[in-house]
C-alpha cells in the first residue's frame, strides 16, 4: 500500500504525515522519565499556543474530543448552576446534551444553522432577570463549516463576568486564539484535527482560578479534569493508563505546526485549500451552503445535486476508489454533503479531489450539479 492511499478530505481523523506516524512505533513505559517529559512539554506547548502559559493549566484527556467536552462541563459547571449554549449546530446541541446527562440545568440560545451565533442576543440572554452561571459556544461549528465570532462572544461574556466553555475542537492550531485578548475560563481541543495528530487525546485549557474551586465537583471519576490536574501536578504521570503512541504523535504534530510557521500559517495553508474547492466546485455547479464570509476554512457544506441520479452513498464511493474520502452533511434538514480542507494536505490535493468529483459525477450520468 502507499503512504497515502487514500487523501482524507474529513473532519478527523485526518491525514497525517508519515513523520507523525513513525513518532508512534516506540514502546514507551507510561512512568518512563522520557514519556513523562514528551507529556509535560506537550502541555506547555498547547498553552503557549493560546497565550494562556500565565493563566490557565493544560489538563489532557484520553479520549475523543467529546470526551474532554464532557469532563470540562462536568468539572466546570456546579449541579447548581446553569449553562447556556449559543448554538447554530450539532456541535452546540451535544453541549446541552451532555449538560442534561450529567444533570447540569441548560438552556439553548439556538440559531439557525447557516446564522453565526450573534454576541448581542447573546449579551441580552446574560443580562435577563436570571442569568446563567456559565456559556458555553463553538468556534468553528463543523456539523456545517460555519465560523462564530468567538472574540465577540468572549469579549460580551467577560463584560457580563460570566465564565465562557470554548469548543475550538475544529479550529485549535488555524484559527487564532489568544487568551490573553479573548478572554476564555476553558477551551476545548483534540489532537487530530488542526493539529495534524492521531486520534486518541482530548484536553482542556482552563483557567487556574476556576479549575482550583473545582475539587470534587465532576460526577464521573475519569472525566474529572480537576483529579487529572491533580495527578499531572502532583507526579507528571497520568492517572490512568496513557496514550503513549498518541502523545508522542502528537509531540511530533506540534513540531511541524512550528516549522510550518504556527497558527497563522497552518490557517494560510488551509484558506488557500479551502478557496480552491469551493472555486472548483463551483466551476463545476456545485453550490456551498454558506456565504463565504461566513465559511471557516476547515470543512465546507455542500447541497447535494437536486438530479436523482445522485446518490451520497455511490458518490462517496466512487470518490473513495479515486484516493479521497469526504464526509457526509450534518445539517438537520437539507441533503447535503462536506468535503475537508485540513490536515496534511495541500491546494493541489483539493484540485485533484475537485477532478474526481467531475469524473465520479459522470459516472453516475449527473449532468448539472445544481439544486434547482
Ligand atoms: C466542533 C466539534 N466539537 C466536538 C467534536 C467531537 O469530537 P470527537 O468526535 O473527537 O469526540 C467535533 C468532531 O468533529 C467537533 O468538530
Amino acid at each position: 500500500l502507499s503512504d497515502r492511499e487514500r487523501v482524507l478530505l474529513t473532519p478527523g481523523p485526518l491525514s497525517t504525515s508519515r513523520a507523525v506516524r513513525e513518532a508512534m512505533l516506540r514502546d514507551l513505559g507510561s512512568r518512563d522519565v522520557e514519556f513523562l517529559a514528551i507529556t509535560a512539554r506537550v502541555r506547555e506547548r498547547l498553552l503557549a499556543l493560546a497565550g494562556a502559559e500565565a493563566s490557565h493549566a493544560c489538563v489532557p484527556l484520553q479520549g475523543s474530543g467529546t470526551f474532554a467536552v464532557e469532563a470540562a462541563i462536568g468539572t466546570l459547571v456546579p449541579a447548581d448552576g446553569q449553562l447556556l449554549v449559543a448554538s447554530n449546530g450539532a456541535y452546540g446541541r451535544r453541549m446541552a446534551a451532555i449538560a442534561g446527562r450529567l444533570g447540569r440545568p441548560c438552556s439553548l440560545l439556538e440559531l439557525p444553522e447557516t446564522s453565526p451565533v450573534d454576541p448581542e442576543a447573546v449579551a441580552r440572554a446574560l443580562a435577563g432577570p436570571r442569568p446563567p452561571s456559565h456559556l458555553a459556544v463553538v468556534h468553528c461549528e463543523t456539523s456545517t463549516g460555519i465560523r462564530n465570532p468567538l472574540e465577540a462572544v468572549a469579549a460580551v461574556a467577560a463584560r457580563a463576568r460570566v465564565p465562557l466553555l470554548v469548543d475550538a475542537m475544529s479550529t485549535f492550531g488555524a484559527l487564532p486564539v489568544d487568551a490573553r485578548r479573548t478572554p476564555f475560563t476553558a477551551l476545548v481541543a483534540s489532537a487530530n484535527k488542526c493539529l495534524q495528530g492521531v486520534p486518541g487525546v482530548g484536553f482542556a485549557l482552563v483557567e487556574r482560578t476556576a479549575l482550583a474551586a473545582a475539587r470534587g465537583r465532576a460526577p464521573s471519576l475519569a472525566l474529572d479534569l480537576f483529579d487529572q490536574h491533580e495527578g499531572f501536578e502532583r507526579t507528571g504521570q497520568w492517572r490512568f493508563t496513557p496514550p503513549t503512541h498518541v502523545v508522542a504523535a502528537l509531540a511530533r504534530a506540534l513540531d511541524e505546526l512550528e516549522a510550518e510557521g504556527g497558527v497563522a500559517a497552518r490557517g494560510r495553508r488551509y484558506a488557500e485549500s479551502c478557496r480552491v474547492l469551493v472555486a472548483g466546485m463551483r466551476k463545476l455547479g456545485f453550490e456551498t451552503l454558506l456565504p463565504d464570509a461566513l465559511q471557516a476554512p476547515i470543512i465546507v457544506t455542500f447541497l447535494a445535486p437536486a438530479d436523482p441520479r445522485f446518490v451520497f452513498d455511490a458518490f462517496y464511493d466512487g470518490l473513495r476508489r479515486r484516493g479521497f474520502v469526504i464526509y457526509p452533511g450534518k445539517l438537520s434538514e437539507t441533503p447535503s454533503f462536506r468535503i475537508g480542507c485540513i490536515g496534511d494536505v495541500s491546494s493541489s490535493d483539493l484540485e485533484r479531489a475537485v477532478a474526481a468529483v467531475a469524473e465520479t459525477l459522470g459516472e453516475l450520468g449527473v449532468s448539472s450539479p445544481g439544486t434547482s
